[in-house]
């Protein structure tokens, strides 16, 4: 058959099993928050959506100014990270119950960022993918802070962060200080700035990536990992709770970020499953790779001749971590093949104000038990909360 035809009957079943999955406000409905959705239009042509929980059901009144927090999600996945453990676990909710006004943030090249109004063919087009996690650090993520505080009326935020969603707030402070103004505290959970001690068993592959040009190029500027309605599929039937195979999609979920799924909700596989990978540009990937190698936290590295033009120097320079004058609290896991205690205590050293290096007391923990452990509530979010509000009393005495 024409290949044309293949592509149509693919793109009409993809569609159909879209009702597989729910969206972030579908979710946010479903478990009874309010949620508003918001969209911004960066100044590269990405439109953005984002969310917002302005509140919680618990409260029959709730108060008129609320402190802010917004919430990064990590690589490959989305806003809806933060909501997939239920209304009694997520830390989203966890923070609309505790009286702030919830933002979460997406990133560009995921499932609520995939267009442009500037590229011609959108997300088909190489161009559309030309990024890193540089651009959503220094373009995507002021873009939602300067909105929200527009719509708020708040000087400032708090800024809490998972994997992928530390690295961009970190080079964000380096490279534009300015934001130190407009945010007033940084959680971040499993850091991911130096990674030169990363423990993942697919470390060693790494290099053969970063350091040959030639398959750098050819995979540069591509979608990595995309959100798919089959894969949305699949996951509802093999991943589904009661199923024998639950257990290899959690194997699977945790394979390459550190493998102990001992800490896991079960329960939630299938919602995994259904939302993540939510996308990213290979560039994300390959931008960690070079930092990886490198064992610095430097700007992407297009090769000498662009680099020479970009920066004015052979090699990408490093983000400037003395910039960064925002409190910041550090949270880690010792069974996190992404951040490892000693990168974390290497990047402490380097922030020049530090509120508190965390680190969670049970030794299996890993990168995703941050945001979907059967304990989350207790191991995480409180004392996140806790933090927060010691912050906030402080400041209001
Ligand atoms: C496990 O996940 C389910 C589904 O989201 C949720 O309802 C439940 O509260 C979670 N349990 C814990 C202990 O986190
Ligand atoms: C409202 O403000 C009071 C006093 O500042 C505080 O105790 C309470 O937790 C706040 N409630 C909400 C919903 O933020
Ligand atoms: C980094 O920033 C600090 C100020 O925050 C400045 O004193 C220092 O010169 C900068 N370093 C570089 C290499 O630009």
């Amino acid at each position: 058959m024409d290949l044309v035809v293949w592509l149509v009957i693919l793109g009409i079943a993809n569609s159909a099993t879209a009702l597989f999955k729910l969206s972030t406000p579908e979710i946010i409905k479903q478990d009874g928050y309010p949620v508003e959705t918001h969209e911004i239009i960066t100044s590269d042509g990405y439109e953005i959506t984002f969310f917002r929980i302005p509140t919680s059901p618990k409260f029959e009144v709730d108060n008129k100014t609320k402190p802010v927090v917004l919430a990064v999600h990590g690589f490959i996945s989305s806003s809806d990270v933060w909501i997939l453990s239920g209304p009694d676990n997520s830390l989203a909710y966890n923070l609309a119950d505790a009286g702030f006004d919830v933002w979460l943030s997406n990133a560009r090249g995921n499932s609520y960022g995939l267009k442009n109004n500037k590229i011609l063919f959108g997300r088909l087009s190489p161009r559309f993918w030309d990024f890193s996690w540089n651009e959503i650090a220094n373009i995507d993520l002021p873009a939602q802070i300067d909105y929200i505080l527009e719509k708020t009326g708040q000087p400032a935020l708090h800024y809490i962060g998972h994997s992928q969603g530390t690295t961009s707030y970190c080079a964000l402070l380096s490279d534009q200080p300015e934001y130190n103004e407009k945010i007033l505290t940084g959680s971040l959970l499993s850091p991911v700035v130096f990674m030169d001690n990363m423990d993942s068993p697919f470390a060693p592959l790494l290099p053969l990536i970063g350091n040959a040009p030639a398959i750098s190029a050819l995979i540069g500027n591509f979608e990595f990992l995309p959100q798919t309605n089959f894969l949305a599929l699949f996951g509802s039937v093999a991943c589904r709770e009661k199923s024998i195979t639950n257990a290899i999609c959690s194997n699977v979920i945790f394979l390459a970020a550190g493998f102990d799924p001992g800490n896991l909700n079960y329960t939630l596989v299938p919602k995994i499953t259904a939302t993540h990978p939510a996308g990213s540009s290979t560039g994300q990937f390959l931008h960690y790779i070079q930092n990886y190698i490198s064992g610095g936290f430097n700007h992407y590295d297009y090769g000498f001749i662009k680099n020479r033009l970009k920066y004015g120097s052979k090699d990408p320079p490093a983000y400037n971590l003395s910039n960064i004058k925002v409190p910041t609290s550090l949270y880690y896991g010792n069974n996190d093949y992404l951040s490892s205690q000693i990168d974390v205590q290497r990047l402490a050293s380097e922030l020049s104000n530090v509120r508190e290096v965390h680190e969670i007391d049970v030794p299996t923990w890993n990168h995703f038990d941050f945001v979907w452990a059967i304990n989350v509530k207790e191991k995480v979010n409180i004392p996140v909360l806790n933090s927060l509000a010691s912050f906030i009393d402080q400041q209001n005495n």
